[in-house]
């Protein structure tokens, strides 16, 4: 990290940098174009908005999105993907370390000079009790990621992310084509249930370049070498993020020989209370019933309460 001197020269001179990175067309290339495409809506034209990256690997759209004024959240379990996240993004951080659990703790890396906070840890050990609820969540690739680590943990991923998203938030969604660890629209249906809203917005090919993880690929190696080299024959780490090292960011699946994967994306919002009371109303007022002009609320039966 650099010496704490000047900061505020330096917070200017990296704010300065990451503007100029946003406008620089090659970094734009990497940021998903369906979500600068449709960011309105995610944000329905808010703005400072507080926004969750579940399992955000090291993607460019944390710094796109914090550009645009927003305040950033991200998870992510793998630090290799946080530390690439701030170099690529030529970010300083501070780093602390917070209890989430009563058994754990995260590492935070807080950057300076723009406004993202990454949480290193496991996503089912967040709540909202530690990160309270957000406006929006951008959620890239995290389901068939989800899906491979056993379909049965979808809806505990699914519930949590329903409770950090305020009653008007909104959720979108990409999920890429994971060979049979797709999430489909149908699925997204049945997982986000009937309070919840699916809509489908679009979908893209993706082409996968080893070079874009080329470094941290290097990086494992080294480290592995390192610790086998620290190792006696036959013992093995006990639980650590390594053990979901298969479902990261390299390890995407294609669906041809050539690389390719689809994705498709989804935006999911809490179904609208009033237009759901209203809707409740029409069909009291329904099929073999006469049509009154009004239907007071005092002349329907009263509900009884349960002591
Ligand atoms: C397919 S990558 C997607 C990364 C990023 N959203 C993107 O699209 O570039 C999935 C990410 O989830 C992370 N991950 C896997 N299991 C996790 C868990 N239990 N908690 C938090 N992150 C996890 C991986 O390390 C990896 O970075």
């Amino acid at each position: 990290m650099a010496p704490k001197s000047d900061k505020k020269r330096e917070s200017n001179q990296q704010n300065k940098k990451a503007t100029n990175k946003c406008e620089d067309p090659e970094y734009l290339e990497k940021v998903d174009p369906i979500l600068m495409k449709n960011i309105r809506e995610l944000t329905a034209g808010r703005d400072n908005l507080r926004i969750f990256v579940p399992m955000c690997g090291k993607t460019h759209d944390m710094l796109w999105l914090a550009e645009q004024g927003h305040a950033i959240t991200g998870a992510e379990i793998n630090p290799r993907y946080i530390r690439a996240f701030f170099r690529d993004a030529e970010l300083e951080y501070e780093l602390r370390s917070e209890q989430i659990t009563t058994k754990t703790k995260a590492n935070i890396y807080e950057a300076e000079g723009q406004n993202i906070t990454l949480y290193q840890c496991d996503i089912f050990d967040l709540s909202v009790e530690v990160l309270s609820q957000f406006d929006a969540i951008w959620d890239q690739s995290a389901l068939p990621v989800i899906n491979e680590i056993g379909a049965e943990r979808l809806k505990d991923y699914t519930s949590l992310m329903q409770t950090l998203l305020k009653p008007d938030g909104r959720h979108m969604v990409e999920v890429c084509k994971h060979g049979a660890n797709f999430v489909d629209s149908k699925m997204l249906k049945s997982l986000f249930g009937d309070k919840s809203d699916v809509r489908y917005i679009g979908k893209r090919i993706w082409k996968y370049d080893p070079q874009d993880f080329a470094e941290e690929e290097c990086e494992e190696e080294e480290e592995e070498k390192e610790s086998m080299g620290n190792k006696k024959h036959g013992e093995h780490d006990s639980h650590t993020h390594e053990e979901h090292e298969s479902h990261g960011c390299g390890e995407h699946g294609h669906d041809d020989d050539h690389g390719k994967t689809q994705m498709f994306y989804h935006l999911i919002t809490f179904k609208d209370e009033v237009s759901a009371t209203s809707k409740r109303k029409r069909k009291i007022e329904e099929p073999g019933m006469k049509k009154s002009k009004k239907t007071p609320q005092r002349h329907l039966p009263k509900r009884k309460c349960k002591k």
